[in-house]
């Protein structure tokens, strides 16, 4: 299975939504899986539709149970709702909000337990104590998503024989069988790139725009 994950981040709103469902036109093969994190007003609102993409979150509380917690999103609320992944971790959320591997690590474990797969973002500085919490579970419950902190947002996306270095060694660290992601900087001209090394791609920018983000899942 390919995973084809785009991430909207703090973008858009209801009109360009809208019309971001009119022009997606891919037609998903089998074999890929395609999700879009979305900035959470927008999630319900796309869950009830027909688009071809699976509406995932961005972030989830670091508070597991409901309770008062004005503004939060806990996994509890997600009950019944039950999106197949949510993004932890990712370098803005590291960057911006001072997330540390701990509260990482809290959230992706309280999905874990919830059934819902975290898609947990590092970057090589996170990656062995990553691994090391994550040993008491099978790798077939979260996957990973390998941003290099450099690549993200610039165009400056990791590629060539470094690319290849880095994945061996991450390979390496994490458990056999671990899905693991490309993110940074992917778009539909270097997708392909990634075909080898990953089991597929986080895209932020190029998942804004419909026609490219139907590229990107043909090629990826
Ligand atoms: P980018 O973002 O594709 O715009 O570099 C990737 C990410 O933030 O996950």
């Amino acid at each position: 299975m390919r995973y084809i994950i785009g991430n909207w981040k703090a973008n858009l709103d209801l009109a360009e939504v809208d019309n971001f469902c009119q022009e997606w036109a891919a037609a998903v093969p089998s074999g890929k899986t395609v999700a879009l994190a979305v900035p959470c007003v927008f999630y319900a609102y796309l869950a009830t539709r027909k688009i071809g993409f699976t509406p995932i979150l961005q972030d989830i509380s670091i508070f597991g149970e409901n309770g008062a917690r004005t503004g939060e999103i806990t996994v509890e609320n997600l009950r019944g709702i039950e999106p197949p992944f949510v993004l932890v971790g990712h370098s803005e959320r590291r960057r911006d909000f001072g997330e540390t591997n701990e509260v990482v690590l809290t959230k992706a474990k309280n999905l874990i337990k919830a059934k819902i797969a975290p898609i947990i973002c590092f970057d090589l500085e996170q990656m062995e104590e990553l691994a090391a919490s994550l040993k008491e579970f099978s790798p077939e419950s979260y996957l990973l998503a390998y941003e290099p902190v450099d690549a993200i947002g610039t165009g400056k996306n990791l590629n060539g024989e470094l690319l290849q270095a880095q994945f061996k060694l991450i390979r390496q660290v994490f458990a056999p069988g671990t899905k693991i992601l490309y993110g940074g900087s992917v778009t539909a001209e270097n997708v392909a790139e990634y075909h080898e090394v990953s089991d597929g791609v986080l895209v932020g920018g190029a998942s804004l725009k419909p026609q490219e983000f139907t590229q990107i899942v043909e090629r990826a």
